[in-house]
């Protein structure tokens, strides 16, 4: 179908959905038709976790799309994720809902200025977050989630020169607990960078019995006070494991809606962000991922638009050090 030239401009399908229709399970008959699987972010919405075919993070989102025999995947959550997918595997039709749906953190990292840096620095190996473009990617040498960075830094022998990027408050935790002292990328995350420290402590105060739990993309105050530091499955892990019954949760407010729903018996506290007395503001949730709306989502499977397209020579750059990840990650 050729999209609409007012659906260009906007980024995602504007068309209304059918009154009166059950968008969840006309959704899945669409899945069903077209055999397409949906993968989303803990960081969705409940609504779209709820409809997913699989639900994860970072890692278990891109092992999913590398073994997935669907003919269309929908990537629910942000663009880096779509082209993750579609470099994973050029031949599928790879949609996401919204092409607005960006990453402060992958944003902080341009290809030009990583290129200019890695010129700088010459016998340095790169090591990249996956929250990057593929642009910049193909600029690097292993893929990381927060899930595997510690274990596929620890697999470079322990004098190699590496440069991190982009995350600091990452890099400064893999530093911290490899021993080593890698270059690394100033960006950051505007949801993780925002938890208010004075809240936590506060909220430490008034639950006290409280394990609180924090994602590496926070800053080195809060980490510092952390029981557990992890990716979103790690914590989701220590939550479903742990013989406590309250959690103060230091990440994208999205991934309480499966610590809930797997722990029903448990307790858990959003973690407060700064400008919390902001009126409206929802600042610890990620707005990119929360432009994902079951409409939207409709829209994508019904009209097979938008789609993530890389460049096939930034592509098979890129997927090198992908599949390097995946192949350390077994
Ligand atoms: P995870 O890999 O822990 O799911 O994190 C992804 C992300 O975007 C964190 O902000
Ligand atoms: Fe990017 Fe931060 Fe949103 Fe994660 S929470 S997708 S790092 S902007």
């Amino acid at each position: 179908m050729t999209p609409k030239e007012s659906w260009k401009k906007l980024g995602y399908v504007d068309e209304p959905v059918p009154q009166h229709t059950d968008l969840a399970a006309a959704i899945r008959q669409m899945c069903k038709e077209k055999n397409a699987v949906i993968l989303a972010h803990y960081y969705t919405e409940p609504a779209i976790q709820d409809v997913a075919d699989f639900v994860g993070d970072s890692l278990a989102l891109a092992q999913s799309a590398a073994k997935t025999d669907a003919d269309i995947i929908v990537m629910c959550g942000v663009h880096f994720m779509g082209e993750t997918n579609k470099i994973l595997c050029p031949d599928k039709k790879v949609l996401i809902p919204d092409l607005n749906a960006g990453c402060s953190l992958a944003d902080s990292c341009k290809a030009d200025d990583l290129k200019a840096f890695i010129d700088e620095h010459p016998g340095y190996k790169v090591v990249s977050y996956v929250n990057t473009t593929a642009a910049v990617k193909a600029l690097t040498d292993v893929v990381v989630t927060s899930s595997n960075a510690q274990k596929i830094v620890d697999s470079f022998p322990k004098d190699e020169k590496l440069i991190f990027g982009p995350d600091r408050n990452l890099g400064n935790y893999i530093n911290s607990v490899t021993g080593r002292s890698m270059l690394l990328w100033n960006g950051g995350c505007h949801v993780h960078g925002q938890f208010s420290l004075e809240g936590i402590l506060q909220l430490k105060k008034e639950h006290p019995q409280a394990r609180l739990l924090v994602h590496p993309e926070c800053p080195a105050p809060i980490q510092q006070i952390a029981d557990v530091i992890g990716s979103t499955a790690g914590l989701l892990k220590y939550a479903v494991e742990s013989d406590a019954t309250e959690f103060i949760v230091a990440t994208e407010s999205g991934i309480l809606h499966q610590m809930t729903s797997q722990c029903p018996d448990k307790t858990f506290y959003p973690a407060p962000p700064e400008a919390s007395e902001t009126i409206g503001c929802q600042c610890n949730e990620c707005a990119y991922m929360r432009l994902n709306t079951l409409e939207k989502l409709y829209n994508t499977l019904k009209y097979e638009w938008p789609e993530v397209m890389v460049d096939p020579a930034v592509s098979e750059q890129a997927l090198k050090p992908i599949n390097r990840m995946l192949e350390l990650s077994k």
